[in-house]
């Protein structure tokens, strides 16, 4: 396999090292195969909400399993769990399933063109949006890591309507909007950035991209495929009640199978193949499986205080995290919203993806062999935001925030 990883955020290049086998997973825990135990802030990138192998999530798919494993045909949980994304998310009134977050933004971009008539989209440095070849500029992570700009392979045709501005950066989205009058089919973001560290929306962003897009005929899409039911139960646009007219979601909606989705306002919907005449499928798509885990987990998350204790944790956790570099006399920058949290090794502010590269990405490698010296599992990447789970206890917080107070004395 190339780089010995099927994805290559899994890799330790950007850190140093070989990446960890894992053998299994429980709760906040992660075990590789010569038996060491890590707590784990990655969550499989996000879907892990509940904790890893939830006994109830567990205990479902066994059941569903003994019904089988894929009908190719519509099934009712697709209906349950369609009703409660759309209940959840507010701009989702249908909603379409597909087996990942890159199909499910391949997918939303060709609605928005077909919708608008327009070719081009606006999105932003250090966002990423799945690997399709029109997303694969200035996007974050993943590509940011390898040290790759824009990835060979990818044609210039591909790229050439896809227009790039800094997040957080109205002005700039408003200059693109003039120099290409009536071709913009929309904006696509992730309204939370977790893909270059972990980036907020600054008061009126989110709000100007909504007026923006509306006066331009264009169409505002939210990736929430990180931040859906992690940033709150309805996603980062419950939280910052901006509404847009697309979303896209992955992660937490398959409960650790795999599951993305793209919903929307019914009117765009509609053009979706077979009700329309923009054209989508999938083999697996809504499959019996994920649709059980990913119900079971929306039940889990649904119940009171959830967010609360999700909000709890982290916000302790980040906290722990800059109290403890500050005894080390080291500046970092770090915030947390719902269940995500990051950190730079910088003084910051960081408000886009330029000044997240600011980031001492040689001391966050040591930093990150220190903690996995000591059982904690952060994300192998200076740019890649952390997961806090339902099943992270206080014990767990503060056996990681001890070992970040030694790390950051040893780097
Ligand atoms: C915001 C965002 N969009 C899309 C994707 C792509 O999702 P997937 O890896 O399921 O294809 C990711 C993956 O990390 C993501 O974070």
């Amino acid at each position: 396999m190339p780089g010995g990883v099927s994805s290559p955020v899994r890799a330790f290049k950007s850190v140093g090292g070989q990446p960890i086998v894992f053998e299994r997973v429980k709760g906040p825990y992660a075990w590789d195969v010569d038996g060491n135990r890590f707590i784990d802030y990655v969550g499989s990138w996000g879907p892990a909400i509940c904790g890893h192998s939830h006994p109830e999530v567990v205990a479902a798919l066994q059941e569903a399993l003994e019904k089988g494993t894929s009908f190719g045909a519509p099934c009712e949980l697709e209906n349950q769990l369609a009703e409660m994304v759309i209940e959840a998310v507010p701009s989702v009134e249908m909603v379409r399933f597909v087996n990942s977050g890159t199909e499910a933004c391949m997918a939303v971009l060709r609605l928005m063109r077909a919708f608008t008539g327009r070719d081009k989209v606006i999105k932003f440095e250090g966002c990423y949006h799945g690997h399709a070849d029109m997303f694969l500029v200035k996007a974050g992570s993943g590509v940011a890591t390898l040290g790759l700009p824009d990835s060979p392979g990818v044609p210039r045709s591909a790229t050439s309507n896809t227009l790039t501005a800094p997040y957080n950066d109205l002005e700039a989205v408003k200059e693109l909007f003039a120099e290409n009058p009536d071709a913009i089919s929309g904006v696509i973001l992730e309204p939370v950035v977790g893909n270059a560290g972990f980036i907020t929306p600054e008061p009126g962003f989110l709000e100007g991209l909504r007026e923006l897009t509306k006066e331009n005929g264009a169409l505002l899409v939210f990736d929430e495929v990180m931040t859906g039911f992690r940033i709150s139960y309805g996603g980062a646009q419950a939280r910052f009640g901006v509404t847009p007219d697309l979303t896209t979601l992955g992660k937490v909606i398959g409960g650790g199978l795999p599951v993305g989705a793209y919903g929307g306002k019914a009117e765009i919907m509609q053009m979706v193949a077979p009700a329309g005449s923009m054209y989508q499928a999938g083999t697996l798509s809504g499959n019996p499986l994920a649709m059980t885990a990913g119900i079971k987990t929306l039940e889990l998350l649904k119940q009171e205080g959830t967010y609360e204790k999700l909000e709890a944790t982290t916000n302790r956790l980040i906290n722990g995290i800059i109290e403890a570099a500050k005894e080390s006399g080291i500046h970092i920058t770090g915030s947390s919203i719902g269940a995500m949290f990051g950190f730079y090794l910088c003084e910051g502010p960081v408000r886009n993806f330029e000044e997240a590269k600011s980031t001492d990405s040689d001391r966050f490698g040591k930093l990150h062999r220190a903690m996995l010296e000591k059982g904690i599992y952060l994300a192998p990447s200076a740019f890649e935001a952390g997961f806090t789970s339902l099943a992270h206890s206080e014990d767990d917080i503060d056996e990681t925030l001890n070992a970040f107070r030694i790390s950051f004395s040893e780097i």
